[in-house]
């Protein structure tokens, strides 16, 4: 991902997502065309619903506290047909909800605009709004390509209108309706499913008569007699139920055990379809406290998810209009859950910000997920292995969301080629993953692999690079067979030691500048006496024995506590550090880790010498593998590095590359502190 991560301590903290898209375009185009000043209280203020409030700036409309994080805005209505003709072309960006709905205003007003968007825009549907305005009298003129934007549409007088959507969308059924509105006639609709019906709740709040019911081939709605005025309101925005949905995946895949809750989120039913889907893949997801409903009737309450295990389903077709902006999210978790999950009747989503069917059976497979593309959906078989690759976002939040998520489960490492779009819905959503995933520390890197595999040396420089210090796991074993032998005690009887006879030793870590010091008490063991060969020859040995292993965990975990760490041993990452969020697994050549070895300790490898210590190092990886007490092996969640072929700053760059993503938002990479 582009953002995120720690040792897995996850926040605990309540979490509250931006106010809700639909919600606010709608509050800001009903305040528009109200008389006198309306209020709208946390509005959602991103990318799209600033388009809403420019091209309505454009026509006239005055709108107070439009800027990125206004909790308050305020509207001055100009009435259902007080719109100015636009001197310049509406663009309406990236957001089809200002294209789509401003089409519904304009058509009732007596003028002439001209709308745009961006490349995405200007590729999405068009005739499935103008196409039944044109039926009610508005004129439309494609000026590019037929059915696509940039158009001209003149407005003015409009007939009652009877209408069958041949999909379910709100976007047309809006726009439908604020057409009857701003025309001043009756409008009567029947969608195929039930799309999201803010409009028609908001409308209720301000006294107009709008119907909805469940008839024989879908959902009926009518606005039977317009009024001629429409009065100001105040509305209170709840959470975008969609963006909670990207948290939600979260606290599923990698929150915390006491459960990730979202306060404050909009519960409109016709939006909260994805809820029972995840329940029915087991997702453990709980609806904490229903809140007091807005003004506006909508329903809003607080989210907890915990961490669960997923299983695939077939996802109901006929529920899909109820989630689908959720799909991306939904497919992301697909790829973590058991078994195959199969969506279908989602052809609607080809044609949103991106064909986001297409989009995410690339990005899925790009990332190493077993996917099968439909016309009208796709099949995710989810995986244990931790998903890894570059992901394209096609100009579309969603798609750069939903493998933002995926970014947090353990060895992941995704790179988004553009997180910026998520700020068309979701302003500060890299900022909020990242700091719930890390709990807001920097995370634990561990670097695992063989003796001569250049762990050290590259651990030491990667925790340079990044601030972070460095724990030579090694060291302290080193350190402890270093007092072994100075105590005279002979090999024969170590494995005998107990807790209490190894706590007399005093072995602990003491934190200098960039790492840690070795002591026995207050005596510093120095790395000359930790590279004896009497040491060197004792250590393997020494490790193999499980109270001392379990005697050091605590020590080496301790080190960790606070994060910022890059830990290198045999069993960072599978034992001591189970939770890291980066780990490497070393690996090269026996005899270039030889080599390696030789030329450290200052000895000219020559084919001799060379071929004697890959002898040495192959029995010691021996010892190392089959262990019983940890093992060496790769964690499942660990990236392997071979080392052979590549300089030692291509190996530290690749290390850094896989944490920067990982460090807290604002981290800064500085000198740990401490004595040196
Ligand atoms: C929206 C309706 C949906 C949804 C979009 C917002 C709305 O589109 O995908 O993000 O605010 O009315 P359709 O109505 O085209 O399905």
């Amino acid at each position: 991902m582009s953002g995120a991560v720690s040792s897995g301590a996850a926040s605990t903290e309540d979490h509250r997502v931006p106010g809700d898209k639909s919600i606010t375009h709608r509050a800001l185009l009903l305040s528009a065309l109200s008389t006198g000043t309306s209020r709208i209280h946390l509005p959602l203020m991103s990318e799209d619903t600033l388009a809403t409030a420019r091209v309505l700036g454009a026509m006239g409309v005055e709108i107070r506290g439009i800027r990125p994080g206004s909790h308050e805005v305020t509207v001055s209505g100009v009435g259902l047909r007080g719109l100015r003709s636009p001197e310049e072309v509406l663009d309406c960006g990236n957001s089809g909800t200002t294209a789509r709905l401003l089409l519904g205003v304009l058509a009732g007003q007596p003028l002439t605009a001209t709308l745009t968007g961006d490349a995405s825009l200007r590729s999405r549907p068009m005739a499935r709004v103008t196409g039944p305005l044109e039926k009610m009298g508005a004129r439309v003129t494609w000026l590019e390509a037929e059915g696509r934007l940039p158009l001209r549409i003149q407005g003015g007088e409009l007939a009652t209108m009877s209408y069958i959507l041949p999909v379910a969308s709100a976007q047309v059924k809006s726009a439908l309706l604020l057409a009857g509105m701003c025309g001043g006639v009756s409008v009567e609709l029947l969608e195929p499913g039930r799309s999201r019906d803010h409009t028609e709740r908001m409308l209720r709040g301000l006294g107009v008569e709008v119907w909805g019911e469940e008839v024989e081939g879908g959902w009926r709605v009518k606005l039977p007699s317009p009024p001629s005025v429409l009065p100001a309101g105040g509305w209170t925005i709840p959470g975008d139920f969609s963006s909670s949905a990207f948290l939600l995946a979260l606290g599923l895949l990698s929150g915390p055990p006491e459960g990730l809750r979202v306060t404050g989120v909009g519960l409109n039913p016709t939006r909260t379809s994805l809820l029972p889907v995840l329940r029915s893949m087991g997702a453990r997801l709980e609806v904490e406290k229903m809140e007091a409903q807005g003004e506006e009737g909508e329903p809003m309450g607080t989210l907890v998810a915990y961490p669960s295990a997923l299983m695939g389903v077939d996802v109901p077709p006929r529920e899909v209009p109820g989630f689908i902006d959720e799909i991306p999210v939904l497919a992301a978790l697909a790829s973590r859950a058991s078994g195959t999950t199969r969506i279908r009747g989602a052809e609607e989503l080809r044609v949103k910000e991106s064909d986001r069917i297409r989009a995410m059976v690339d990005n899925l497979r790009a990332v190493g997920v077993d996917v099968v593309e439909h016309a009208d959906g796709l099949d995710v078989t989810g995986g244990q292995a931790p998903p890894r690759g570059h992901v394209e976002v096609r100009h579309d939040h969603r798609i750069a969301m939903a493998f933002g998520v995926l970014g947090t489960v353990p060895g992941a490492w995704i790179r988004v080629d553009d997180p910026s779009v998520s700020e068309v819905s979701f302003p500060g959503f890299w900022e909020l993953i990242r700091g719930v995933a890390t709990g807001g520390l920097p995370p634990v890197v561990t670097l695992d692999g063989p003796a001569g595999a250049g762990k050290s040396s590259t651990a030491r420089e990667v925790a340079r690079l990044l601030g972070f210090r460095h724990l030579d796991s090694g060291a302290l074993y080193r350190g402890l067979t270093c007092v072994l032998v100075e105590s005279g005690l002979p090999p024969a009887a170590w494995k005998g030691l107990g807790e209490a006879e190894l706590d007399a030793f005093q072995i602990h870590l003491h934190p200098v500048r960039g790492g840690f010091a070795v002591m026995a008490g207050e005596r510093l063991l120095p790395d000359a006496s930790l590279r004896t060969p009497e040491v060197n020859a004792r250590v393997p040995g020494l490790a193999t024995l499980g109270a001392v292993r379990k005697w050091l965990l605590s020590r080496q975990r301790a080190a960790g506590a606070s994060g910022a760490l890059v830990a290198d041993g045999r069993d960072m990452g599978t034992v001591v550090f189970p939770q890291a969020r980066v780990k490497v697994f070393l690996v090269a050549d026996l005899e270039e880790r030889a080599r390696r070895r030789l030329l450290e300790q200052g000895i000219e490898p020559t084919a001799q010498r060379v071929i004697q210590e890959a002898e040495r190092l192959a029995s010691r990886d021996g010892q190392d593998e089959g262990r019983k007490e940890a093992p060496l092996r790769k964690a499942p969640d660990a990236h392997e590095l071979d080392t052979t072929g590549i300089s030692f700053q291509e190996q530290v760059d690749a290390i850094v590359g896989w944490v920067e993503p990982w460090l807290p938002p604002g981290w800064e990479p500085s000198p740990v502190a401490g004595p040196d």
